[in-house]
Order: C-alpha cells, then structure tokens, then sequence
C-alpha cells in the first residue's frame, strides 16, 4: 500500500496523501465529521465533508485508508501540541479497512488508572497507547545503541542456549520436562553466566548477548520471572577494564539517546559494600543530590563486596540446613587478589572480598559483574567453602572445572538488568511498562492465560503424574 506516514504530511503542504491508521478521536458535527487519525509516527486531523461516503459510519480504532489534501489550518486552530498541529487532511476518499468492537480500555490517555489485570488482558491494545508505543520504541534503540557500540569494540553477539542445566543465580530454576529423556529436565537459564565463561575458554574473547534469564522469584515492580540482560565478558581484563568499558556504554546511551538527562558525577563515584551500608543502609544507595529532578541520573559502583554470607534458612540454593556459608553474588567470581591466598586455605571466609563489582543508578541495581576465577582449583574451593560434597561439585560443575584446566583464559564481565535501565530512563515505575508482553505480579499472563494446565496426554507423554490436592 502507498502511504505516507503521518508525521511526514509537514513536508506535503498542497499535496494529496494517502493515510493509513487508527480512528483515534471522531467529532460528528452533522455535515462536516473530524477525526484524529493516528499511525505510529503521529496523529493528524482528518475533515470530511458531506461529500465523502461512510464518514458518519467511524468509530473509535476504526481501521481506515484515506486521501486528502494536506492543508494548512488557520492561525488559531493551530494545535502546538503535536508535530502535525499546524496541518489537517481534507479528505477526498475513505475506504473502512476493518471495524473495531467497543474498546474494553481506553487507549488515548497514559493508562495509569487502569486496573493493571485488565490492562495485561489487553495488552495488544494497551500498546495503541502513546506512552508505552513510546517505550517500546525508546527500548529497540536503546539495544540497538548498544549493538552497534559493542560491535564497533570488536565484541561478538553469540545465542547461548535456552534449554539448559540449572546454573546457580540465587533463585529458584524454571524447569522443562524431557520427554525423550523420561524424568530429566532442563532448566532454563537464570542467566548466561556458565555459557559465557566457556566462550571465553573457547578463545572469543569478547562476547555479549541480549540474553532473556528466567528465575522463579516473587515478583515486584523491578522484577520479571522472564527478563533480559545485556550480558557481557571479556578475556585477558583486570576489573578496571570491564568498569571502564562499562561506564563508557552508560555515558554514550545517555549522551546520545537522552540529552535531556544529567549525569550527577562522571566518572561514576565508587563506593564500598561496607560504606554503602553503613552511609545508606542498602547496597543500591540512592545518590541523587534532588530526588525530585526527573532527570538526574546518579550512578555509582558499589565495589567490595562480601565472597560468602552465612546461608539463610529458606534460600534457594542452599544444599541442605547443614550448609554453613553461600555465595553473596556469584560463585564464579574471583576473590579481590590479596584474598586469593585464603580463599584457597578456606580460611577467614567472611572477610574474603570478591571481584564484584555492581552498577547502581537512582537507588536500583542496574547491573553486576565480576573477574571470574579462570582456574579450577579456586572455584572448587568456593563450592568447598559452601560445603558441597565433591560428587555434588563434580556433578554440578565438573563441566566448568574441566573446563577451566584447558588453558582458561583471565576474564571477566558484567550483566545489565536491560528492562530495569529503559524502565529508568523512560522516568516509568516499575519495569512493566518496558517490556512488551509482562506478567502480573504474581507471574500471570492474564492475555495468554498462562500458566495453564494441560492435557492428560501430554504429561503422560512426559512421563508426569499430577499429584491432586485434597
Ligand atoms: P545478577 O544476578 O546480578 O548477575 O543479574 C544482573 C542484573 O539483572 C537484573 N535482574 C533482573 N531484572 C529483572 N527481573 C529480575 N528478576 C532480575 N534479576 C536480576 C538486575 C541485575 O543487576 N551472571 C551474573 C552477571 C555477571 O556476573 O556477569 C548475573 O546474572 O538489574
């Protein structure tokens, strides 16, 4: 279909256009009808006179083709609001594309005070409205940005594997039933994090991926079961290396997608785990100097950190009640280097220091990373110091620790929360209104209406028996 898309009518004064979209708004004066048409690039007004047929039959989210003149409006009809104000179409032709039912959502206003259920239920519609339209798109070029910057630092984008093995993040794994290895699953992944060190074994050296993690967690505003990193790892760096590279990303995002926006201090301030907690009472401080400036933009490094903390009762990867000690972060990392000695002796385990290193921005964590330990016999003292048995290391993790005897390279990296970052420069509440198809908060899709039971056939296939409640 020719068309031209509305924001582009400012260039066609005098024109005729044909337009494609959206009944936005309708005005029924009798001889002349006036709609707000609206595509994604915009809105314009629509004029049809008498003269042009089914204009009286419009309704809301109408779907509609027409041709008209770009015209000039009058001086003091002149809406500044939007782009195309200054315009409107006087219509010559109309065809009715497709019809559309009574909305259940209104999709002209920012949808705050909808009912969020509804608004889930709805989602494809709940997109027609400009806010989210707007974050979708602000989302794609923030990736794209960060593609082409990478790309151009000589990183490569690799898929890692969806179905894979439980890899320890702190939460709990989704699990997916084999059903030609009869009772074995897979889990999917609660991050890339084994994949990408075992591309660094393999000698890539710079790797990332806009990588989706999946972890079975209570959710809340800043916390998806399904959401995506922007993950990272690099060969043969020092910490420094990964923060530098880092914070460059971050600065050149905002500089170039949000101009807008300030950075309160660059070079990011660094802080300690130790200082953050007792300055600010949390590790994600919130070191904006105006808390009411929508758009100061306070990062900082919190740097450190623990290696082990003392396991707590209901934690997820706990092995059992007798386990004593368990990673603050992520066990592959490597100890700050003058613990190293100590780590290996397991000893003085709660003074050991780790590599990691987190990014915070506004008082939510952005991103965490860390220099791993590229030799085996450190990370089998870190599961050791964990009290994992060696048949459970070897069967756990054997596949890392032999992979590590083969000429393992130094490396090291990082993972973006990628919704929680758009979510807090599009200045939005909670990351929901980031990601195009979200669950509720208590892990629904009310839309697809899932999660769902399924057929008796299908768990048998699976080799699964539902156990009834009574
Ligand atoms: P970590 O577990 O800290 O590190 O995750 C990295 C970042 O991912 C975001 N994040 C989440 N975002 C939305 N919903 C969730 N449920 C959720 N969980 C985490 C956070 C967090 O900072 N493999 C390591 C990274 C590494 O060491 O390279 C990892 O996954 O913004």
């Amino acid at each position: 279909m020719q068309r031209t898309h509305i924001a582009d009518i400012i260039k066609e004064e005098g024109k005729t256009v044909t337009l494609a979209g959206w009944v936005h708004a309708r005005r029924d004066h009798g001889k002349l009808v006036f709609i707000d048409l609206r595509d994604r690039s915009g809105i314009v007004q629509v004029v049809f006179g008498p003269d042009v047929a089914g204009a009286s039959e419009l309704r809301l989210e109408y779907v509609i083709k027409v041709k008209g003149e770009v015209k000039k409006r009058p001086p003091s009809m002149v809406n500044d609001k939007i782009p195309t104000g200054a315009f409107e179409i006087g219509a010559t032709e109309l065809e009715i594309l497709n019809r559309s039912g009574e909305m259940p959502i209104p999709v002209d206003t920012d949808g705050f005070d909808i009912n969020e259920e509804r608004r889930l239920q709805y989602r494809y519609l709940d997109l027609r409205r400009e806010r989210l339209k707007n974050n979708i798109i602000a989302r794609h070029k923030v990736i794209k940005f960060i593609r082409d910057f990478l790309a151009e630092r000589g990183f490569i984008e690799i898929e890692t594997p969806n179905l894979s093995k439980s890899t320890p993040e702190g939460a709990r794994d989704y699990l997916v039933p084999s059903r030609i290895q009869k009772g074995n699953f897979y889990a999917l992944p609660q991050s890339p994090q084994q994949y990408k060190q075992l591309l660094m074994v393999a000698g890539l050296e710079k790797y990332f991926q806009i990588a989706r993690c999946f972890r079975d967690e209570d959710t809340r505003g800043d916390r998806q079961p399904e959401f995506t990193q922007l993950d990272f790892e690099m060969s043969f760096v020092a910490r420094e290396d990964v923060m530098a590279l880092n914070e460059e990303l971050l600065i050149a995002i905002v500089k170039t997608l949000y101009p807008q926006k300030k950075i309160q201090e660059i070079p990011f301030p660094r802080i300690s785990y130790a200082e953050a907690m007792q300055k600010y009472g949390t590790d994600r401080p919130d070191m904006r100097k105006d808390k009411n400036d929508p758009d100061l933009l306070a990062f900082c490094w919190v740097i450190d950190f623990p290696f082990f903390e003392k396991v707590k009762a209901d934690a997820a990867h706990s092995e059992a009640s007798a386990q004593e000690w368990t990673f603050t972060h992520n066990p592959f990392s490597a100890p700050k280097p003058e613990f190293m000695a100590d780590l290996l002796a397991k000893k003085n385990i709660p003074d050991i220091l780790t590599t990691q290193y987190d990014v915070a921005m506004n008082g939510l964590e952005v991103g965490g990373g860390s220099i791993r330990n590229h030799q085996p016999e450190a990370l089998e003292a870190v599961f050791e110091i964990m009290g994992f048995k060696k048949e459970r290391i070897y069967a756990n993790f054997g596949h890392m620790l032999e992979a590590l005897s083969f000429g393992a390279p130094p490396h090291g990296g990082i993972a973006w929360g990628l919704d929680r970052l758009v979510s807090l420069l599009q200045n939005e509440p909670n990351i929901r209104e980031v990601i195009a198809f979200p669950k509720t908060g208590d892990g629904r899709d009310p839309m697809m209406g899932s999660p769902a039971e399924v057929e008796e056939k299908q768990l048998k296939e699976l080799g699964i028996e539902i156990k009834k409640k009574s």
